[in-house]
């Protein structure tokens, strides 16, 4: 598994903006969809099909090239904060689907339970999927997701990972679970504290996000 931090300093500055918390509820939303463009345009790098051609711009023509919309993209935002991160991934990736999947996890065992899945029942073939989760905590929420999307016929080099905030719990499963998974995020935290928030983390992207 490969885990990628990008040295931007507009990933640096939305991430720090969502630890403030004196951030209200409308700004902290902007400041992760913002985030999640620029994670997307960092993940889709190298990583989209294309398609090049000629077009007669107004003075001449000129060599082009298209993201192939014939190749199936899709985004998967794990709800409810993952619909925040997601906010612009219609406006920077051409010709998305978008397949919304729901998680609550218990607050006394952490484990996740799955209250929405709107995956496809298979995925179509040559499928890139990015998975989207503001945060990795204990890991026990992307492990489903990923159980969820490779039950779907998704292999792990099909699947990347989109996330604000990291913790080693979750990197760790995904490393042992995952092998050749890509993993964006806008930053890597110590810990994760015993009722699963990330230390130093963001606070509960989902209330902050939606009050
Ligand atoms: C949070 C977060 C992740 C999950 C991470 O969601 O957005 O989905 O917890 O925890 P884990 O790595 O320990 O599984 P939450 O269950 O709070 O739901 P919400 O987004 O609806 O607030």
């Amino acid at each position: 598994m490969l885990v990628f931090v990008p040295p931007h300093p507009l990933i640096k500055h939305w991430v720090s903006v969502l630890r403030n918390e004196q951030t209200p509820c409308p700004i902290f939303r902007n400041a992760m969809a913002e985030l999640g463009r620029l994670l997307l345009y960092e993940a889709s790098r190298d990583w989209l099909p294309t398609v090049t051609g000629e077009i007669q711009s107004p003075m001449g023509v000129a060599s082009v090239e298209f993201v192939d919309p014939r190749e199936p993209i899709s985004v998967v935002p794990i709800l409810r904060a993952g619909l925040a991160l997601v906010e612009h991934a219609s406006s920077i990736l051409p010709a998305t689907k978008t397949y919304h999947l729901g998680f609550s996890r218990d607050e006394e065992t952490l484990l996740p339970t799955v209250y929405l899945n709107k995956l496809p029942d298979n995925f179509p073939e040559g499928s890139r999927v990015f998975l989207v989760d503001p945060m990795l905590a204990t890991g026990g929420t992307i492990v489903a997701a990923l159980d969820l999307l490779k039950e779907r016929g998704l292999d792990n080099k099909q699947i990347k990972v989109i996330s604000a905030v990291a913790a080693p719990p979750a990197l760790q499963k995904l490393s042992e679970k995952f092998p050749g998974l890509h993993v964006y995020t806008g930053i890597i935290d110590p810990t994760v504290n015993e009722k699963g928030f990330i230390i130093p983390g963001l606070g509960d992207a989902g209330d902050r996000s939606f009050g």
